[in-house]
């Protein structure tokens, strides 16, 4: 069997397209482009990759945005009133800190600091708990971006399916985990403890590897016709990305596979336009 592709690069650029139509329509309403700021803290290679992506799309799409570099040096205070000084900015709808952030500070304290209503990657625990109790706000981008790709494929209804999750993050994993739930799958995380990963890869039928390891989920494992989602962005010394599955191999098993590049990547980063503009039309709902 070969599978079909999921061609993440193209329902992306569906998405951004549509999103591109709303901002149009909000302007000509005398409403305001989308406010985005995203926070950068010190001088991940990788991170400084991601986030000047994610403000290219912001221009693209017609969004106001706002790029915040700090140092690795910067306090927690700094950063507080960095911030807060978003939060209270009428301009901006979403805020945005990369992760990861230099060691020295507190992280969850930072996300925390975020406006929820503001809380575009949708890690603030107001967010998070509302995707607990089943009536989500604002979703985190990659796995809500994977939910868009699940309901591209024609004819395929993921309830009931058993998922497996590998990699349990607060990025993607459990978020993830979250999402499938509210789909009706029976859902599964593996992580660094699990006893027997090729067990729980062998019976899903819905499979996500969100690990950031080369290799670390055998091709060999795909159940046959398995939806295959790969999240790892795993740069080798070559210079080629590659996910954390062996695609060559995978996609002679599964039904449905996301490729890397072009799979998962870049429905993040339109999901965070989503996000951004669903802010956007939240802040003016409050104030009718
Ligand atoms: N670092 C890796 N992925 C993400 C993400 O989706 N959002 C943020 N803020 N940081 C990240």
């Amino acid at each position: 069997m070969t599978a079909q592709i999921i061609d993440g690069k193209a329902i992306a650029k569906q998405l951004r397209l549509k999103i591109a139509e709303k901002v149009s329509s909000r302007l000509n309403r005398g409403l305001p482009a989308p406010g985005l700021a995203v926070i950068l803290v010190g001088n991940d290679a990788a991170s400084s990759i991601y986030v000047n992506k994610k403000v290219q799309a912001c221009e693209e799409i017609g969004f106001n945005s706002k790029k915040i570099e700090l140092p690795e040096s910067t306090s927690e205070q700094e950063l507080l009133n960095t911030i807060d000084s978003l939060n209270a900015n009428p301009e901006i709808h979403g805020v945005l800190l990369q992760l990861p952030i230099p060691e020295h500070i507190d992280s969850n304290k930072m996300l925390e600091h975020i406006a929820p209503e503001k809380d575009v990657d949708g890690f603030h625990a107001f967010n998070l708990g509302r995707l607990v109790q089943r009536n989500p706000l604002l979703r985190s981008c990659t796995p809500k971006g994977i939910i868009t790709l699940l309901e591209s494929i024609d004819g395929v209804d993921i309830r009931g399916m058993d998922a497996t999750i590998v990699g349990a993050s607060n990025i993607v994993g459990r978020p993830m985990s979250l999402e499938l739930l509210i789909k009706g799958c029976t859902t599964t995380v593996c992580h660094r403890f699990t006893k027997n990963l090729q067990s729980h890869v062998e019976r899903a039928e819905l499979l996500i590897v969100a690990v950031g390891k080369p290799g670390i989920v055998k091709a060999e494992w795909i159940k046959p016709g398995a939806i295959v989602i790969d999240v790892g962005i795993n740069r080798l010394e070559t210079g080629e990305v590659v996910g954390d599955l062996d695609y060559e191999a995978a996609v002679e098993k599964a039904g449905w596979i996301t490729p890397v590049p072009g799979g998962v990547g870049p429905m993040t980063v339109a999901t965070l336009m989503e996000n951004t503009i669903l802010a956007a039309e939240l802040s003016e709902e409050k104030v009718r």
